[in-house]
């Protein structure tokens, strides 16, 4: 049955603005013929000393760091590792608030003292700045016991933190910085993106090649330039990575490798088509495709362009507009939250999806009027943590109505899916602004997830 459904979803007219990074371009049959996993002749993922090793090295070339693990449980895998082999049990961590839930995994499984970083709102658009470097000075002269950052650059709408400032301030007091660049695996291959974290100083950081490269879902990469902690990682992978790697993804790596040595006329491409649709987007009258309004937001560090954020103004819900442009325009996006809607972009997309894009944002723009939706919802204040994540979740739990929870402590993770970014951790108070956050995101028909329930419910300690 899902088989049939992707076979009809591949044949469809449908275009991708959502990931993976390859476009859903080449075949779409599944490749049984190549699909083994560690037999003799084919390398150790775990201890690679031929075809494996060589991937790594190349990888790692490609992407300036001297060490890189490939990976084919995702970018979440490299969290884990990461973040178990920077910390000892109950080490006291930074970690910005608008992480993934990946890191709060990681967190709870190393027991870990966590501090937030609450990165603020950019004026107008409702989504998270850039960690500030001033943010990360601060919090680790008032505790010199933080021995690790976790920050998220990109964001998943492409907001870029100065990691340069803040690795140097991290190492300044001792401490070393992780950053989750999931969404930023394409930044080495034109000058016009942002340099890398990995060059930029950070200890570790990890990419989805499947985010924005050619390269099948799920496939990742670790990266680090410090040879004691190549060593952890590699102990920590064998840990939390599957021991049945499957080698469609590990060559659907070393085809992404072998696209990006010869990549630069691709990129050139991509990144005038995407000039080419921000300054034409300019036209558009009710909705908006942002970019020097965010560029030049003094919140905000840099930005990737790959990511176009439309911006609905009042007009509609971000989740009416995605469901416009599929139902109408064959058009789906990556995900709405509040008043917004975002397209991912790779080098692989065409003239001929972008110039679909803006037909149909041009045309629903057209027929927009001002009207009372929503605008996009509001970061709340950090909840206040009453307990560690694993004290929490150690605690006896009662079910009970969202609405009836308020001054109560959540047992669980609350959040809207995507982008996975929590609203409520364990261990924190449900107040008036997280309920209010919660009511404008069901009001603009986002899902929000709970673990252990169906929202409303949820479980609070008892
Ligand atoms: C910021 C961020 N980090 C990590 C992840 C996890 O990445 P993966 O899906 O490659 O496991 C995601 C997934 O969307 C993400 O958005």
């Amino acid at each position: 049955m899902l088989y049939e459904k992707l076979r009809v979803y591949a044949n469809g007219d449908v275009y991708p603005f959502h990931m993976p990074g390859h476009k859903r371009f080449g075949e779409a049959d599944l490749p049984y013929g190549i699909d083994i996993t560690e037999i003799d002749g084919f390398d150790n993922l775990h201890e690679p000393r031929g075809c494996l090793r060589e991937l790594q090295e190349t990888a790692a070339d490609l992407f300036g760091s001297r060490y890189a693990f490939a990976l084919v449980n995702g970018s979440t895998v490299g969290v884990l590792a990461a973040i178990r082999a920077m910390t000892k049990d109950g080490d006291r961590v930074l970690i910005a608030r608008n992480s993934h839930m990946a890191v709060y995994h990681a967190a709870e499984l190393c027991r870990l003292d966590v501090k937030y970083l609450m990165p603020e709102l950019i004026n107008g658009f409702g989504i998270f700045s850039s960690v500030s470097p001033a943010s990360v000075e601060r919090a680790l002269s008032e505790d010199p016991e933080i021995s690790l950052v976790v920050i998220t650059s990109p964001t998943y709408e492409g907001i870029i933190s100065n990691v340069k400032s803040i690795a140097a301030i991290c190492h300044r007091y001792g401490a070393r910085l992780f950053v989750d660049e999931a969404h930023g695996a394409h930044f080495p291959f034109s000058d016009r993106f942002p340099h890398s974290a990995i060059t930029c100083g950070a200890d570790a950081s990890v990419v989805s090649l499947h985010k924005t490269l050619p390269a099948m879902t799920q496939t990742a990469l670790l990266l680090t330039n410090s040879e004691e902690l190549s060593k952890g990682l590699k102990r920590r992978l064998s840990v939390f990575e599957t021991s049945s790697p499957s080698y469609v993804l590990l060559a659907s790596i070393d085809r992404c490798l072998s696209f990006l040595k010869h990549s630069d006329e691709a990129f050139d491409e991509y990144t005038e088509r995407l000039s080419a649709f921000y300054e034409a987007a300019g036209s558009l009258r009710h909705l908006s495709v942002p970019y020097d309004g965010i560029i030049n937001n003094e919140a905000v560090f840099d930005f990737d362009f790959g990511k176009l954020n439309i911006f609905c103004n009042g007009c509609m819900s971000g989740k009416a507009l995605m469901d416009a442009l599929r139902a109408d325009y064959h058009l789906e996006l990556e995900m709405a939250l509040g008043g917004r809607a975002l397209a991912m972009t790779s080098v692989c997309d065409t003239d001929e999806g972008f110039d679909r894009l803006l037909r149909a944002l041009k045309e629903i723009d057209s027929r927009c009027t001002e009207s009372d939706h929503a605008e996009p919802c509001a970061a709340c204040p950090l909840p206040q943590k009453r307990y560690a994540v694993h004290d929490a979740l150690e605690q006896d739990g009662v079910m009970l109505d969202i609405c009836q929870a308020e001054g109560k402590v959540s047992r669980e993770y609350v959040r809207a899916y995507p982008p996975g970014v929590p609203l409520l951790v364990p261990g924190e108070v449900i107040d008036r602004d997280v309920l209010s956050q919660l009511s404008a995101l069901e009001a603009a028909e986002n899902v929000i997830l709970t673990d252990s329930s169906a929202f409303p419910l949820i479980s609070i300690i008892g």
